[in-house]
């Protein structure tokens, strides 16, 4: 049985996570140390039963994220997940989030005035990459003339070699980005501002002040993880749509369907593919026993494709409603960015389907995706209209 994603895998990983869901469901990989979870129910409770699935790896985690986000919220368990949290949830409720609706749609304007008359782009490079960046970059007071090392830096961090182990390019992005952030909180500590690192310098938790490595971790996180993640929704979106044309058609007709699509598209093409959990004590997933102490990946992407929570579960349908789609997690750690990401997926949608009539995949297109098993998304997307 093979888990180790090859280039085939890589590329479509769906017919795999469907023979696994068939006869490997709970499934031990030994050369790795770590369980791999397939199906829905099970991907489900791994995600959200943090007394038995631990969301603390370690210093230098399992999952190649290495130390920046070993403090962060998104690996750290109750009680200290709850008041991390409880930090910088009002910065992301729905309400705070639509507030950015007027400048999200001016900076998505912007973007397509640069490439709108030319009538083919690379819709990655030049609106789902910039987009989200500038978003999140004005929300932390991050200087515009620094937004480009984010994209190396994302990069490598979610790129990962197949065993998941850290490499060279790793680490030294780590390094940088460190560095890079240490020197911004400094900056932050002598003058703040309006922004979402000042709020976090000035923030207590029963009358202590964030420890340095809390405070890295959450720039680490806001600023890579919701980033890449973004940028994948609106590329898959995109590309859902071009291999279903009357869809577009459908969308035109009835925009207001374009929440439902995104959805659909976050289900069957979800952005982030897999997480990680660590067990605290045995456990049994499925039929299989895993003692504590066990590496688990839980494949989000499989679970969003069991036809046992699913109908026609390999089918892009925007019609599918109640749509409980695991792509932004399950229970304490869904996804704080999650109304967000949906806001400017929505948008996007919006201004490329008024904008860009006809829009199409450039005849011949090669697609090739990102190299990582975590993150689904395309390197690049040609398309003309
Ligand atoms: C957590 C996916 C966008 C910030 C998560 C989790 C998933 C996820 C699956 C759960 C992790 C777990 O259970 O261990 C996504 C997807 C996105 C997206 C698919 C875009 C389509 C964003 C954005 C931000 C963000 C835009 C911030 C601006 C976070 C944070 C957590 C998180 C802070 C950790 C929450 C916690 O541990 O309590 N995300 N995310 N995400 N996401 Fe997102």
């Amino acid at each position: 049985m093979d888990v180790n994603h090859s280039a085939e895998h890589q590329l479509d990983p769906f017919p795999h996570y469907e023979r696994m869901r068939e006869t490997a469901p709970v499934y031990f990989d030994e050369q790795s140390g770590s369980w791999h979870v397939f199906r829905y129910d099970d991907v489900q409770r791994a995600l959200s039963e943090y007394a038995t699935f631990s969301s603390h790896m370690g210093g230098d985690d399992a999952s190649g994220t290495g130390q920046l986000f070993s403090s962060s919220l998104i690996a750290t368990d109750p009680p200290r997940h709850r008041q991390l949290r409880s930090l910088v949830t009002q910065a992301f409720t729905p309400k705070a989030v639509d507030a950015l609706s007027p400048r999200i749609a001016g900076l998505t304007d912007e973007l397509l005035e640069g490439f709108a008359v030319r009538g083919s782009a690379d819709l990655i490079k030049e609106l789902a990459y910039p987009l989200p960046v500038i978003v999140i970059s004005e929300l932390m007071g991050i200087p515009p003339q620094d937004r480009e090392r984010f994209k190396r830096w994302s990069d490598v961090i979610v790129s990962q070699t197949r065993t998941g182990a850290a490499n060279e390019d790793h680490t030294a992005a780590n390094v940088e980005m460190t560095e890079y952030f240490l020197a911004l909180i400094d900056q932050r500590r002598s003058r703040p501002g309006q922004d979402l690192i000042s709020t976090l310098l000035a923030a207590e938790i029963d009358g202590q002040k964030l420890t340095v490595p809390e405070l890295l971790g959450f720039c680490a996180l806001l600023l890579v993880a919701g980033n890449e993640t973004t940028t994948n929704l609106i590329g898959n979106a995109v590309l859902c749509l071009a291999e279903n044309p009357g869809t577009i058609d459908r969308l035109l007709r009835e925009p207001a369907l374009i929440p439902q699509a995104i959805e659909e598209v976050l289900r069957f093409r979800s952005p982030v593919q897999s997480m990680y959990r660590l067990t605290v004590a045995e456990t049994t997933l499925g039929d299989e026993v895993i003692p504590a102490g066990a590496p688990i990946v839980a494949w989000i992407g499989s679970a969003n494709r069991d036809e046992r929570q699913f109908q026609r579960p390999a089918e892009f349908d925007v019609d599918r409603g109640h749509n409980r789609h695991l792509a932004f997690g399950h229970g304490i750690h869904f996804c704080l960015g999650a109304p967000l990401a949906r806001l400017e997926a929505r948008i996007v949608l919006e201004a490329l389907l008024s904008r860009l009539p006809g829009l199409s995949l450039e005849p011949g297109a090669h697609l090739e995706r990102m190299d990582s098993t975590i993150v689904y998304g395309v390197k690049a997307l040609p398309v003309s209209w």
